[in-house]
């Protein structure tokens, strides 16, 4: 009964529901007793349920010009860009980086950034991933190992570089290997 009221949930009333929660809303409908019965149950899980059952529909896009408002939304969401730190000037060049990449890929949700990567290459011998970021409520759905896959398959026979700390069993996951030698040398970037 759970598993078949859950086939007629759309995927934009759960996102309705998730941000009603969110800002404290009080939510009725026909749907409320299947949304409080997904709210019992873990998120790894409800994502899962989500993914599977109400197909939350992610677009990929590989256009660089990404809008510097949202794109500064998301290095917000993972903690990766501070209010207090960024000027306006910044946030309206927020894109920069990723209009001089060699290729950039992202994901949306209704129209909504929730993921990018980009990357520098010389399309052939070697190619470095820099700002793999998918917001917070949209990790664990397989956006990461997507936007990775993308990048790899522009030019399948490079080397792939990325350097990261808190993100190395992510990249072990997709078949990225620690590198022994750690002979990175380096001087540091004045902006972050
Ligand atoms: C790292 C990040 C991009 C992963 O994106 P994601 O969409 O959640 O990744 P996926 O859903 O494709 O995960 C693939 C696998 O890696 C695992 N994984 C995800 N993030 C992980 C992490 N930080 N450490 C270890 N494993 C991780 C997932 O559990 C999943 O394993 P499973 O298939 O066995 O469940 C995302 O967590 C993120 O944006 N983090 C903050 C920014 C960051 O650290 N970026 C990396 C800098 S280069």
């Amino acid at each position: 009964m759970f598993l078949l009221k859950c086939r007629y949930i759309e995927s934009s009333a759960v996102r309705q529901y998730k941000i009603a929660k969110t800002v404290g809303v009080r939510i009725e409908g026909e749907s409320t007793r299947c949304f409080r019965l997904l709210e019992l149950l873990s998120w790894k899980l409800t994502n899962w349920l989500l993914r599977g059952l109400c197909m939350i529909e992610i677009e990929y896009r590989d256009q660089k010009d990404l809008p510097c408002d949202e794109l500064y939304k998301l290095f917000l969401a993972v903690g990766w860009a501070k209010d207090e730190n960024t000027t306006q000037m910044m946030r309206d060049n927020f894109n920069c980086a990723f209009l001089a990449s060699t290729f950039v890929f992202s994901a949306w949700v209704d129209n909504h950034l929730v993921g990018c990567i980009r990357v520098l290459s010389d399309l052939h011998f070697r190619s470095i991933i820099y700002d793999l970021a998918v917001l917070p409520e949209y990790q664990k759905q397989g956006i990461g190992t997507e936007l990775v896959h993308r990048c790899i398959n522009m030019c399948p026979g490079s080397e792939w570089l990325v350097q990261t700390d808190c993100a190395k069993g992510f990249y072990e996951t997709i078949g990225f290997k620690k590198n022994s030698e750690d002979d990175f040398l380096m001087i540091p970037c004045k902006w972050f």
